[in-house]
């Protein structure tokens, strides 16, 4: 019984490792706005998240409200995300709480994000293209939970579905890498700058994914 078990878990993590993808120089096309169409990143983690980095570039000429990072537990599906509720700001939702970030939005050019947060402060940084804007803080104390569902392209009402096609991200997303620590300014920049950094919960150059209905992978054209 146990070898059978051992043989098992060989077989598990093989696949896993099949299943792992180098996506360098590629991004994620959601072509067309749904209310299905998504990517499910599938996280190494084991434990609950007292700090976290979560860096990507995204290009999207919409204007009204998307998803870039949607990361929900059986608990509360907005545990983690990162939303755009109109041109010029950002929300970030830790464990159903919110925080706004203003900023002069350009819809010209793909937008390099890194955003982070610490519990034993509070505080959370939200990055774009290099600039830290000015910091929030919410949920002091709190950890983020473990078992997660994270979805690129949607916005997760329930947990892994309940999406709104209005929430939905028309666009281009890629070099998607997630820590359970908060990055420091040098290594932002190395990110912003593309120079290789890699990630221990999902990292771009490893990934895991599922594509699930119309996303496509494409060369990245801009850089
Ligand atoms: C989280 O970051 C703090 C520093 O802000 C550090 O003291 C703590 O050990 C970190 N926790 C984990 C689990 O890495």
């Amino acid at each position: 019984m146990k070898r059978i078990l051992s043989g098992a878990l060989v077989l598990y993590s093989l696949l896993g490792a099949i299943a792992q993808t180098d996506m360098t120089g590629k991004v994620f096309v959601f072509p067309k706005e749904s209310l299905v169409h998504h990517v499910l990143l599938i996280p190494q983690m084991k434990k609950p998240l007292q700090n976290f980095t979560v860096c990507l570039r995204a290009y999207t000429d919409l204007t009204r409200s998307f998803s870039l990072f949607s990361y929900a537990t059986r608990e509360n599906h907005n545990e983690l995300l990162l939303f755009r509720p109109r041109v010029g700001e950002y929300d970030l939702y830790i464990g159903n709480e919110k925080v706004s970030f203003k900023v002069n939005d350009d819809l010209s050019f793909p937008v390099h994000f890194c955003v982070s947060w610490e519990s034993a402060t509070g505080i959370a940084e939200l990055w774009i293209n290099d600039k830290p804007l000015v910091r929030k803080g919410l949920k002091k104390g709190y950890s983020v939970g473990a078992q997660a569902k994270i979805v690129l392209g949607q916005e997760q009402d329930s947990f892994g579905g309940s999406f709104e096609s209005s929430q939905s991200f028309v666009g281009e997303i890629g070099e998607v890498h997630m820590w359970d620590f908060v990055l420091s300014p040098h290594q932002v920049h190395s990110l912003y700058k593309r120079e290789t950094l890699s990630a221990n919960i999902l990292d771009w150059g490893a990934l895991n994914y599922e594509i699930k209905g119309y996303v496509v992978i494409k060369p990245q054209l801009l850089s």
